[in-house]
């Protein structure tokens, strides 16, 4: 399988109901139109839809302060903007925002025009919902559990890798979907893995998960080179999050991941030094 494809791309995740205006008009008028749609910026297009820059409350202000909201937008607009085109995988969408420190990419199609526009604290919610990671659907045909001998998955996690960012929790979902699990015992293994994958995509160097599937129980473990939690019982309240300004723009650090573990595991055991992280979560099938 390729994982890669499996992944949602740009044009899943933007918004298509674009809000931009022309470079002819003044820079009052994107003004008004900017405090009418309660929008903080927008893509600069031509009379063909095709992105010439875009506009933001900052270039506005600055032209109010230079007296210059009569001159058209062309003039004080950001010329060569940092854009994504529709065929962009989201991971490359997130990698941006990291890189640029904004949330908000115009998005293009082949012939430039522009299509949509991508917000990065939508992403996450909707990367989630994508994978499918919380929805779950009965099996068709209910299998016995005792109809499967040991299963075992392992999978490597790299650090700020929004790319590969949810494919092990996606590919534990799928392995026990297709065991024949329950619908919620799916659904609670694959919320665990997920938070517990992101956590080291966010928060730790290189990690890896492990899931070793039996009849009688889920056990998976993720495990990451660090650089620890400093300190467990205050990480596992629900809200505590160490996560970066520019990480919480991008949608994570709501800090429910290890609070959503604790309640879809039936046992989980954290060990942490700054040496890495060790969450050994136990789902009971029987
Ligand atoms: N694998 C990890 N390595 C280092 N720190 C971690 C790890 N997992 C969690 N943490 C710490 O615990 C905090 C709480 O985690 P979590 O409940 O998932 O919230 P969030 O990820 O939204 O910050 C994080 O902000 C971080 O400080
Ligand atoms: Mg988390």
């Amino acid at each position: 399988m390729n994982d890669k494809q499996s992944l949602p791309g740009v044009q899943d995740v933007m918004t298509r109901d674009v809000i931009s205006i022309t470079s002819d008009l003044t820079v009052r008028q994107a003004k008004e139109l900017m405090r009418d749609k309660g929008i903080s910026g927008m893509p600069v297009v031509d009379r063909e839809n095709a992105l010439l820059g875009v506009i933001s409350v900052a270039d506005i202000i600055q032209a109010m302060e230079n007296n210059n909201l009569n001159a058209f937008i062309s003039e004080v607009m950001t010329v060569n903007p940092v854009f994504l085109h529709e065929q962009d995988t989201v991971g490359h969408a997130l990698n941006a925002c990291r890189r640029y420190g904004f949330g908000r990419f115009p998005v293009i199609n082949e012939q430039s025009k522009v299509v949509g526009i991508l917000t990065t604290s939508d992403i996450v919610t909707r990367l989630a919902q994508l994978l499918r990671i919380d929805q779950v659907d009965e099996p068709e045909e209910k299998k016995e559990p005792k109809d499967f001998t040991t299963q075992t998955y392992e999978c490597s996690i790299q650090s700020m890798n929004f790319d590969l960012a949810g494919v092990a929790a996606s590919n534990i979902k799928k392995m026990l979907t297709e065991l024949g699990l329950e619908g919620t015992i799916i659904r609670r293994a694959a919320i665990a893995a997920y938070d517990a994958e992101m956590n080291v995509v966010i928060h730790a160097h290189e990690g890896k998960l492990s899931a070793k599937v039996t009849p009688h129980d889920i056990t998976i473990i993720v495990e990451d080179s660090g650089p620890g939690i400093e300190d467990v019982s205050l990480a596992m309240q629900p809200g505590y999050s160490t996560a970066s300004d520019r990480i919480r723009e991008m949608g994570f650090g709501a800090g429910m991941g290890l609070p959503n573990i604790k309640k879809s595991a039936d046992e989980l055991a954290i060990e942490s030094s700054p040496k890495g992280t060790t969450l050994v979560i136990k789902i009971f099938i029987d």
